[in-house]
């Protein structure tokens, strides 16, 4: 008996002092992401119900310079990311995607909605299948997602600040801003 407790008494120590990491980690991505990743700032993506490994490569991609990062009161997604350890990314990454994406209210321009619809299905559907709703996808969701924060990522792909997918971003050059505006109001129409 005395062994066995002896024994038991490293993991349960191991058990608590994962439980505070995971706590103080959650904490500082909820300053930003908000409360459950739900994000209430249009400028930072909602990240609740996302894909876990496309979680992890957003971090290797911020830890690598393959995507910049936005100053958010001094801090930023890549010293989040130089920050955690492997195992950590591993994690919350898990810890997140296993969250409910929820969709904000958005004003969009409904006369808009249709021709988005016709140059998603045309252009985008083949990876962000079902309007960018599905996380198994692994393709990120679109539908939904905050419109300020797409248009971002949309621009950014373009002019190279964050690595994607060459089809894509072809695809993504091509565009007009009209065409763009187009997709933006289908994607903050889905639900
Ligand atoms: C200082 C604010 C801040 C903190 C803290 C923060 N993030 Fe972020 N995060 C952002 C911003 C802003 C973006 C998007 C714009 C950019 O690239 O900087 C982002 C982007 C992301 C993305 C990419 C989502 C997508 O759709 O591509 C993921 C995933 C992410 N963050 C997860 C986390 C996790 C998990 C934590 C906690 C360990 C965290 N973030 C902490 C501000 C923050
Ligand atoms: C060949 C496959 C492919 C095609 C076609 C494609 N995408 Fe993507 N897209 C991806 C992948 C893969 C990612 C995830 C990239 C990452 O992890 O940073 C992505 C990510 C995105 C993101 C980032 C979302 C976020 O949360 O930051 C946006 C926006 C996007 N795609 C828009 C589009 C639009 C609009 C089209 C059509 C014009 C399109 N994509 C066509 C593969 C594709």
């Amino acid at each position: 008996m005395k062994f066995n407790k002896l024994f038991c008494l490293p993991i349960i120590l191991f058990s608590f002092y994962s439980l505070a990491v995971e706590n103080k980690l959650i904490e500082e991505c909820e300053t930003c992401h908000g409360e459950n990743g739900v994000s209430t700032n249009s400028t930072i993506p909602i990240i609740s119900g996302l894909a876990a490994v496309n979680i992890e490569d957003a971090f290797s991609m911020y830890k690598d310079g393959e995507r910049e990062a936005k100053d958010i009161d001094g801090n930023d997604m890549t010293k989040v990311a130089n920050s955690l350890s492997e195992q950590e990314v591993s994690d919350i990454s898990l810890y997140y995607s296993h969250k409910l994406f929820k969709t904000p209210n958005q004003v969009y321009d409904k006369t808009l909605v249709n021709a988005g619809k016709k140059i998603h299905l045309a252009k985008c559907d083949i990876c962000h299948s079902e309007g960018g709703t599905l996380a198994d996808d692994e393709t990120l969701i679109l539908a939904g997602q905050w419109t300020p924060y797409l248009r971002e990522s949309i621009n950014s792909f373009i002019n190279g600040e964050r690595y994607g997918d060459d089809t894509m971003v072809e695809e993504l050059q091509a565009l007009s801003e009209k065409h763009i505006e187009a997709l933006l109001a289908y994607y903050a129409s889905l639900k």
